[in-house]
């Protein structure tokens, strides 16, 4: 090779290897779109973790729980016609965020012998719980 051939083959394979080095860099895969994490939404926790136990609507029959219309506020145990577990014969009152929040938590803790098959240890879902709760009349 004459001296301007070798220097021109050396650059062109250092300037190859420089491109072989990159692309795995340059070649990650095209970037996935991943959905921001949702901003936690009571409604749809309350559709996902409670419509199936409680209806929501003042005049709505009960299902395993009692409706929850008007929650916020209420006496606790007070649905007529809904026949709650004996502890709540003792539970003389009114539902407030930090009831909810401790009977949401954990429910036997509130009121001895509850039957409600339901714990959540996440604050923020509970409290985007209430606030949902506070919604319903
Ligand atoms: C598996 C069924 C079930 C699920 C799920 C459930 N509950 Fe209950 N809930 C009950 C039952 C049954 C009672 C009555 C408990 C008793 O009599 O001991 C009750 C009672 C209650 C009460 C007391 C009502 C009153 O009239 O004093 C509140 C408040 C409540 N639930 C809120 C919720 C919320 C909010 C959720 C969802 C985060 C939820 N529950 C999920 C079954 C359920």
């Amino acid at each position: 090779m004459t001296r301007p051939r070798l220097a021109s083959f050396l650059i062109s394979t250092a300037y190859i290897a420089l491109i072989l080095l990159a692309a795995p860099i340059t070649r990650t895969p095209a970037q996935i779109a991943v959905p921001d994490a949702r901003p936690v939404d009571g409604a749809t926790l309350f559709k996902q973790q409670c419509a199936a136990c409680h209806a929501t609507g003042k005049n709505d029959a009960p299902r395993q729980g009692p409706e929850l219309a008007n929650i916020v506020g209420r006496r606790a145990g007070s649905v007529a016609g809904f026949k709650y577990s004996a502890g709540f014969a003792k539970a003389d009152f009114v539902w407030s965020d930090d009831k909810l929040d401790a009977w949401l938590a954990n429910p036997q803790a509130v009121i001895p012998g509850a039957i409600m098959v339901y714990r959540q240890a996440n604050a923020a879902t509970r409290a985007a719980l209430i606030a949902y709760l506070k919604e319903l009349h």
